[in-house]
């Protein structure tokens, strides 16, 4: 059998894309395996979500840290569980440039907005109050900016009239569950290229 491919998830906070890219690399529907979960809050539920899946993980709080330190420990454990890609879900760091250099093209980001509206926090309520009749998921490579990667693939719903920022916030939800595996599935299986800020795939 193939080898899997060896992921981190880096999380702060309820670990429900978590959940989505464990069960689809247990499904077979991601040829790889979370090899370690990350957060630097120690009381995240999404790291109780990986101690039941059985999957390591590692609280490295920033509280108190300079950043440089701080990523100094997540670089560590990363490079300590082998793992080839990263994948934030929910991970509310910036990462500074020399993190970012360390992975080349192999971290990913989930946004629940259609980016580039809306980057930053709590986007699904920046585009409730906006008043867009469309919003969304993209799932993107990350690079230095704040959600400026090139983007692998976006999903779409619509914005209700009786919507609140909430249950908009929900509908994007369910289509990041979807988003984010199959983006790392199409990663992983598939040839692609940047050309320029696109993601082709072959
Ligand atoms: C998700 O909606 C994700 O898109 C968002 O945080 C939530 C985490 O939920 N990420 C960002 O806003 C990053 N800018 P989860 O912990 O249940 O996966």
């Amino acid at each position: 059998m193939e080898e899997l491919t060896r992921i981190a998830v880096l999380l702060s906070g309820r670990g429900s894309n978590l959940v989505a890219l464990a069960d689809a690399c247990a499904r077979g529907e991601i040829p790889a395996e979370i090899a370690l979960v990350i957060s630097n809050r120690a009381d995240a539920p999404g790291l109780d979500r990986a101690r039941e899946r059985g999957i390591p993980v590692a609280a490295i709080p920033g509280k108190g840290l300079a950043r440089e330190e701080h990523e100094r420990l997540v670089v560590a454990a990363i490079e300590a569980a082998k793992t080839r890609w990263v994948c934030l879900a929910g991970y509310m760091r910036l990462l500074s440039p020399a993190f970012i250099a360390r992975f080349p093209r192999r971290i990913v980001n989930i946004h629940p907005a259609l980016l580039p509206s809306f980057p930053g926090l709590d986007a699904q309520r920046q585009a409730w109050a906006h008043g867009v009749k469309v919003s969304g998921c993209t799932v993107h490579l990350v690079d230095a900016g704040c959600d400026s990667g090139p983007i692998v693939l976006q999903r779409t719903v619509p914005v209700l009239d009786d919507d609140t920022s909430e249950t908009l916030a929900a509908r994007i939800l369910e289509q990041e569950h979807i988003a984010y595996p199959t983006a790392m599935r199409m990663l992983l299986t598939r040839a692609w290229r940047l050309d320029g800020r696109r993601v082709i795939f072959e």
